[in-house]
């Protein structure tokens, strides 16, 4: 089967190209099930509902986030009924939302994701090992089939979690830096890993946000408002075949798909 992982979608820009590519990736790469994480598509921080519709509508079938999850407070009804999207499992407990996002494909083989963040450079949060120890014992009897998606700042701990967990998900893949790596790999016995998926939005900016605000609060510290940028939108993830029947990841192929390349 084969899973394609979107990164950070940033604002409008970011949303609507997801609503014009994923339809014709989905057909294109002969894809099973598309995963994205959307936390900056409001406006660069959070998920509106009507985006969170739009998203699924096009054909994104599951949704992660990261530190800027509640942004939007309207998104917490969703994440506390929706099982196609989910909170950082190593958030608290009382924190609204689920631990994981699944579904079940038509040929009766369920497919998971799980999200944590990492601890550098970041709020305060439980350990992301354990955090994934505890949902990969709930998923155990239910399915080989599990991508985690690691939103950490730090690319050590981001190999440091797919080397924690290798052999026991399909992937590990990372999120939040907006700056897509080189790096894809198998780690043995089959976990497809990548340290950053890189950003789906408006390229032309500092991390999809305008060069001129964040320029000139560098320099003078005076506060201005990060509008998300606008020029060269780009779609960024990695596609992963995976053996259904054992989980293991066979192959990773990063993407990086300009606006203009997409068919109208
Ligand atoms: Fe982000
Ligand atoms: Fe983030």
């Amino acid at each position: 089967m084969r899973i394609l992982h979107i990164g950070d979608i940033v604002g409008t820009p970011g949303v609507n190209l997801v609503r014009r590519a994923v339809p014709w990736l989905r057909q294109h790469e002969r894809l099973d099930v598309v995963v994205a994480n959307a936390e900056n598509a409001a406006s660069g921080s959070g998920l509106t509902v009507k985006q969170f519709r739009r998203l699924r509508e096009a054909g994104v079938d599951l949704i992660t986030l990261g530190d800027h999850i509640y942004k939007k407070a309207e998104i917490i009804s969703v994440l506390e009924s929706d099982d196609r999207i989910c909170k950082p499992a190593n958030f608290p407990p009382e924190s609204p939302g689920k631990n994981l996002a699944c579904m079940t494909l038509p040929n009766g083989v369920m497919v998971a994701v799980l999200s944590v963040l990492g601890r550098t450079y970041m709020r305060p949060v439980d350990c992301p090992f354990h955090a994934c120890d505890r949902v990969l014992a709930q998923l155990r009897p239910l399915t080989p089939i599990i991508v985690v998606d690691v939103h950490a700042e730090a690319t050590a701990d981001k190999y440091l979690l797919a080397h924690y967990l290798k052999g026991r998900v399909s992937a590990v893949l990372g999120t939040h830096t907006h700056v897509p790596t080189a790096d894809e790999q198998i780690f043995p016995p089959g976990t497809a890993f990548q340290c950053d998926l890189g950003m789906t939005g408006p390229y032309d900016s500092i991390l999809g946000r305008r060069i001129d605000r964040v320029l000139s609060t560098a320099l003078n510290f005076a506060p201005t408002p990060f509008d998300v940028a606008e020029g060269d939108v780009r779609l960024a993830g990695a596609i992963v075949e995976i053996e259904s029947t054992t989980g293991r990841a066979t192959s990773i192929r990063r993407i990086m798909i300009p606006e203009a390349d997409v068919p109208t």
